[in-house]
């Protein structure tokens, strides 16, 4: 996978596993070793092969109530070395508690990051504005494949319409394996352009996304 992202152009990936709070029998200190400590031996492997991209830390946080109180054991994983954090808002229900999670989060010194936020286009009831998170300090990530209408004429509108807005800080590969969800970026640069209007693509690949991973 790290070969198909040098392959086309990417040169810096930030890991996102899940990290769910809500689960049962989860053990969140273990899983944020197991976060930093891999992330670790994955780039010296990478190192070792000659392989010219870097990965960081990070993790695709699930909205919880616990957020907060993870936030104060310095729990929850960073995206790279800043203090930006990529939540996840459930798509299924409505967490009335969404909201209020965010700005205590936002208290606590961290910039939420919203996870694939077109992805809400498919949600039951879709109450959080994204110009008001925006507006608030928060920035809004969305996926590629969405923006190719993998999931959907909705999702794929809504993604279309952040960009057009503006309301867009950063782009997901969302990928998951070398085969069917690949590294890729390049594929949706003409979908983000046409949306966003020329250069956004490089934007938000390169000087937004640095600033998120607290390198800009
Ligand atoms: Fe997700």
């Amino acid at each position: 996978m790290a070969r198909i992202a040098e392959e086309d152009g990417i040169t810096t990936i930030v890991s996102t596993p899940h990290f769910r709070p809500n689960d049962e029998n989860t053990d969140l200190v273990a899983i944020h070793e197991r976060i930093y400590a891999g992330v670790e031996m994955l780039n010296h492997e990478l190192k070792e092969r000659g392989i010219a991209v870097e990965v960081l830390n990070g993790a695709e946080i699930a909205m919880s109530e616990k957020l907060p109180e993870l936030a104060d054991r310095d729990l929850l994983p960073t995206l790279g070395d800043g203090k930006h954090i990529l939540v996840e808002l459930p798509i299924a229900t409505w967490a009335a508690y969404a909201e209020q999670v965010l700005f205590e989060l936002q208290v606590r010194g961290y910039t939420p990051v919203i996870a694939h936020f077109e992805r809400l286009a498919s949600a039951p009831v879709r109450e959080i504005k994204p110009e008001d998170l925006v507006a608030r300090g928060m920035k809004i990530q969305v996926n590629c494949e969405s923006l190719q209408g993998k999931r959907g004429r909705d999702v794929a509108k809504l993604a279309t319409r952040l960009l057009k807005q503006g309301l867009v800080h950063a782009l997901g590969s969302d990928a998951h394996d070398p085969v069917d969800a690949p590294p890729l970026l390049t594929p949706c640069r003409r979908a983000v352009e046409r949306a966003g209007g020329r250069g956004t693509f490089e934007r938000l690949t390169g000087a937004s996304a640095a600033e998120i991973v607290g390198r800009g």
